[in-house]
């Protein structure tokens, strides 16, 4: 077998409930925790550097399972960038709080102070960003006693739902997305990268770069419209795709322990951190893998 691969898989019949287990190296095991997104992986330490056999197991499972969970993951700040590293150059959100003498670390915090928390609306990673990130890396440090857990979502899933019409038109619209509506009475201007807020458009239905399906990239949080329609149609479309994005048939949900880390590639998914904990304290750090600017290539199976 090459390790990494989905080829010749052999599959684990340790764990009976549910969904098979896939060996993707001596070491490493796959295990999905829904039928379209997300998987827990075993037997990685993230705190060493990746061996290249791990690196590539982690990479394919990323890209079959969209979101990958680990647990137990003591990394210090150093440890979380240079696994971040690994898959990109790091991101410096224009807009999130930050660790001291660390831009490149997100600090992701709730207590009984706080009016809102990071992620509550399902979102894309600052997809307002003319190249939006590739992925993120959360470790949750401190969990509340029950709640806080996340939501994660395929946008392969949900794209492939869709009628061949519906599937039609999305591929020819231009998607508005802006920062303001969603950073506006969040993290306040003065904390913002360049002193203003970032904008973008893109391609409605985004082309994974790496494994070539189309995902639907409009997100609750920061898609305003659609350049090519009125705005009567625009927002009737954008209220349709956040109410078909968030169907529970697209989604996994992941219940953090201390130390799990989630990792989550932002071209094909959306999250949504559910804040059901206060006034409990919910603490963790967050790296972000660079992106390249999202484009959309037909499918050529589908001639769309
Ligand atoms: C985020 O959007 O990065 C926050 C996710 C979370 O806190 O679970």
């Amino acid at each position: 077998m090459k390790a990494g691969t989905l080829d010749n898989v052999e599959v684990d019949t340790l764990w009976n409930s549910g969904k098979a287990t896939v060996l993707m190296s001596e070491q490493i095991q796959v295990k999905p925790v829904s039928p379209v997104v997300g998987a827990e992986v075993f037997g990685v330490d993230l705190t060493v550097p990746l061996t290249a056999e791990a690196f590539e197991a982690l990479q394919s499972a990323l890209m079959t399972h969209l979101v990958l969970f680990f647990r137990d993951q003591d990394l210090s700040f150093e440890q979380h960038k240079q696994f971040g590293r690994f898959f990109g150059k790091l991101h410096v959100h224009p807009a999130a709080p930050k660790a001291a003498d660390h831009p490149e670390i997100f600090v992701v915090h709730a207590d009984e102070t706080v009016q809102f928390v990071a992620g509550e609306t399902w979102h894309s990673d600052v997809s307002c960003d003319v190249e939006p990130p590739m992925g993120s890396i959360l470790r949750v440090e401190k969990v509340p006693t029950t709640g806080g857990d996340t939501l994660f979502a395929s946008m392969y899933a949900a794209y492939e739902a869709l009628s061949d019409a519906m599937q039609r038109l999305l591929v020819e619209l231009t998607a508005v997305h802006e920062g303001r509506q969603y950073y506006v009475g969040r993290y306040g201007g003065d904390h913002l990268r360049d002193g203003d807020y970032p904008s973008a458009e893109h391609p409605a239905v985004r082309t994974h770069p790496v494994t070539g399906r189309n995902a639907l990239y409009v997100n609750e949080g920061f898609t305003t419209g659609f350049k090519e329609l009125k705005k009567t149609e625009s927002d009737a479309l954008l209220s349709f795709l956040r109410q078909h994005c968030a169907s529970p048939e697209f989604q996994c949900r992941f219940r953090w322990q201390r130390n799990s880390v989630a990792f989550w590639d932002n071209r094909c998914t959306q999250h949504q951190a559910i804040w059901d904990y206060f006034p409990e304290v919910r603490h963790g750090y967050r790296v972000t893998v660079q992106g390249d600017q999202p484009y959309y290539r037909p499918s050529p199976a589908s001639g769309a």
